[in-house]
């Protein structure tokens, strides 16, 4: 027994000694210490020893078990450090590689002028006012003083929805101005900015999709003047406080008198330039005193409350600010055009 417990011991030390993992190193403590193991074995067979025997036999059978165990603990220890090191070499960083870099994105010029635009007019006591980009052609046309017949209710103009012509892809963000004056009571102070659509061939300056803002005052005692003021202190916080403007007579169904907007070349200050084509000025708006049949039809009475409007293109007002020359440029998405803004 005795020898057979050293055989035991030796074969034990060496198989735990070159036990390659966790899991193997458990199988060699299941075959020397569990229940059927080996050692448990000879445990068993201690009753047929005599009297003298069987405490020599029993002390050494403890001492190749503790034995055993100490090895089992020192190579456990010994395994999971080595699993550890090579967890950490595998998964090891190299923080010194260059990042990827993480490209954020930028407001399109459009949004970005129109964002000025707002923060002027909201400075200025407006406020943001919305309306419907398919619309009834009662709003964008009739209420607006314009009549049957009139050219921009043409076919080729406009993108009828009904056959009978009665809706569309409003053409301009004129009605908003009547859809609010029929839900609100003056005074009145409120820009729409919005998309419009006409019937136009693509090219440089023209889409058949683009964006206006709208504008429209409604007061006691509003006149030419408060709209001259009005556009003037505009046009100098959008341009530069040197900026110019000039009123030109013009003519709109829905105002009376009306009138064109023109700022001073801002590139040349008005001696003629390649942006201003050589006239030293550039349009910029139409705009005007509501017509007194707009306002009636809306619900305002014209002989309590006055009111000026204006309607400005978007597209132009970026182009002009960022000197870009051709308008498709604006819709096509090119990233080697967009990232210079
Ligand atoms: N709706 C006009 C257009 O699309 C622009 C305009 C002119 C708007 C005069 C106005 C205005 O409110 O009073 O050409």
């Amino acid at each position: 027994m005795k020898e057979q417990l050293e055989k035991i011991q030796l074969a034990a030390s060496g198989e735990i000694a070159a036990c390659p993992s966790a899991a193997d190193l458990e199988l060699l403590r299941v075959k020397y210490l569990g229940k059927k193991g080996e050692i448990t074995a000879i445990l068993k067979q201690m009753g047929g020893l005599s009297a003298e025997e069987r405490p020599v036999i029993g002390a050494l059978a403890n001492s190749v078990r503790e034995s055993i165990e100490a090895a089992l603990a020192a190579k456990r220890t010994a395994l999971s450090e080595k699993e550890l090191s090579a967890r950490l070499l595998a998964e090891e960083i190299d923080v010194t590689i260059p990042a990827r870099l993480v490209s954020i994105g930028h407001r399109h010029p459009i949004s970005t002028v129109l964002e000025e635009a707002v923060d002027i007019f909201l400075g200025m006591g407006f406020s943001v006012a919305e309306g419907p980009e398919i619309e009834y052609s009662v709003y964008d046309f009739d209420k607006l003083n314009i009549p049957w017949g009139h050219t921009v209710r043409e076919w080729s103009d406009t993108f009828y929805i009904e056959e009978d012509e009665s809706v569309h892809l409003r053409c301009q963000t004129s009605p908003v101005q009547v859809r609010y004056m029929e839900k609100h009571e003056p005074p009145i102070r409120i820009i729409s900015p919005g998309r419009v659509y006409r019937k136009d061939e693509v090219d440089a300056t023209h889409s058949p999709m683009f964006h206006q803002i709208e504008g429209l005052v409604v007061d006691k005692g509003i006149t030419l003047a408060d709209l001259k003021g009005t556009l003037d202190a505009v046009m100098k916080k959008l341009y530069g406080a040197h900026t110019s403007t000039r009123f030109r007579p013009h003519h709109f169904p829905f105002t009376e008198p009306s009138c064109e907007v023109d700022v001073q070349c801002f590139v040349c200050g008005g001696s003629g330039c390649r942006v201003c084509k050589g006239e030293g000025w550039i349009e910029l708006l139409g705009s005007g005193v509501v017509h007194p049949k707009v306002l009636a039809g809306a619900g305002i009475d014209p002989d309590v409350y006055s009111g000026f409007a204006f309607g400005m293109g978007l597209e132009r007002m970026t182009m002009l600010r960022f000197g870009i020359e051709d308008m498709r440029l604006l819709y096509e998405n090119d990233m080697r055009f967009l990232s210079q803004f």
